[in-house]
């Protein structure tokens, strides 16, 4: 069997899909690459990594011969935050990295491409409830743009060149190994952290803001199950909606004060609340569900007491 790379492997989602897959093909075969945040000890210690710019096409090149390389996990991404602040970096690293990536998978006929889309590919437009797999995508954040763009250009190259590439529509990703960097849900992150260190967090949406979202055992699940499902099952590539649960803000505050009564919090709006407002609040996911047995096993319940039980113990070391 050829060689697993994941780009984005500090981040918050690479960071422990990287752990998961070295369990699941062994160390040696998943190569974790960053590209300028040093990994843990761990991660280091664990397996092979490797610095990678992912606009220097060259190295990247080597880099898939280097370690024989088939399957590719493209996790490297500028989050719709970072991506209002600095729309020509999220369009380079978004747009343009990921063309490298395609045009890599063809010239080294990768087996797979996994590239990850986003809720960010819906718009004002779109139906807010129960969003369809197939509706409007009319996004208003560069990094909305860039996630639709990718989703069209992976459908494009399976259609037109064979090669085979997938992606889901990740919603808000909970989780307490790395934090999350530069994204709109982010809160949903931070407020576990603050509620546990001080028990008081200043939230940058309103109270009633409700969006997607999904506890990181579940992502990491949904994007390996889709990356082994026989190609012959799919009718869609690139683009599956993806959800484990909605709730509000307020919704998410009240689940952690059932485990920490004292917790209270404050809500001040910023500009991030007019991305939370142009997304969905809960997404239609029976595609994942029919095409290759998506089901989350974590509600906010069962979520806020696992964070808790886990953070707890790391914010006090
Ligand atoms: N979590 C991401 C963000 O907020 C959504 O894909 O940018």
């Amino acid at each position: 069997m050829k060689n697993i790379l994941v780009t984005g492997a500090v981040g918050q989602i690479g960071s422990e899909l990287v752990e998961k897959l070295r369990e699941k093909y062994g160390n040696n075969s998943v190569i974790a690459a960053g590209h300028k945040t040093q990994p843990t000890e761990g991660m280091r210690k664990a397996g092979p990594f490797e610095f990678v710019n992912i606009l220097d096409k060259e190295a990247l090149e080597k880099f898939i011969v280097k370690y024989n390389i088939g399957t590719f996990y493209h996790m490297s991404s500028i989050l719709s935050a970072v991506g209002e602040q600095k729309p020509q970096l999220a369009f380079q690293v978004n747009i343009l990295g990921l063309y490298n990536v395609l045009e890599i998978g063809l010239k080294y006929k990768l087996e797979k491409i996994i590239i990850p889309s986003s809720i960010a590919v819906f718009g004002p437009e779109t139906p807010r409830d129960n969003t369809p797999n197939e509706t409007i995508l009319l996004p208003t954040t560069m990094y909305g743009i860039t996630k639709v763009t990718g989703e069209l250009l992976g459908n494009y190259y399976f259609r037109r060149f064979g090669l085979d590439v997938r992606g889901l529509r990740l919603p808000g990703i909970i989780s307490y190994k790395t934090l999350p960097g530069g994204g709109t849900t982010d809160y949903a992150v931070e407020i576990y952290y603050e509620a546990i260190k001080h028990k008081k967090y200043t939230c940058f949406v309103r109270e009633n803001t409700v969006l997607p979202m999904m506890y990181m055992p579940d992502c990491v699940k949904a994007i390996i199950d889709l990356a082994d499902v026989p190609l012959s099952k799919l009718k869609h590539h690139t683009d599956f909606n993806v959800t484990a649960m909605s709730f509000s803000a307020g919704e998410l505050a009240d689940s952690i004060k059932e485990i920490i009564p004292e917790f209270t919090c404050e809500y001040k709006p910023d500009f991030r609340q007019a991305i939370a407002d142009s997304w969905p609040k809960s997404l239609d996911d029976s595609a994942a569900r029919e095409e290759w047995g998506w089901k989350p096993e974590y509600d906010l319940p069962k979520m806020t007491k696992d964070m808790i039980e886990k953070l707890s113990p790391k914010l006090k070391a």
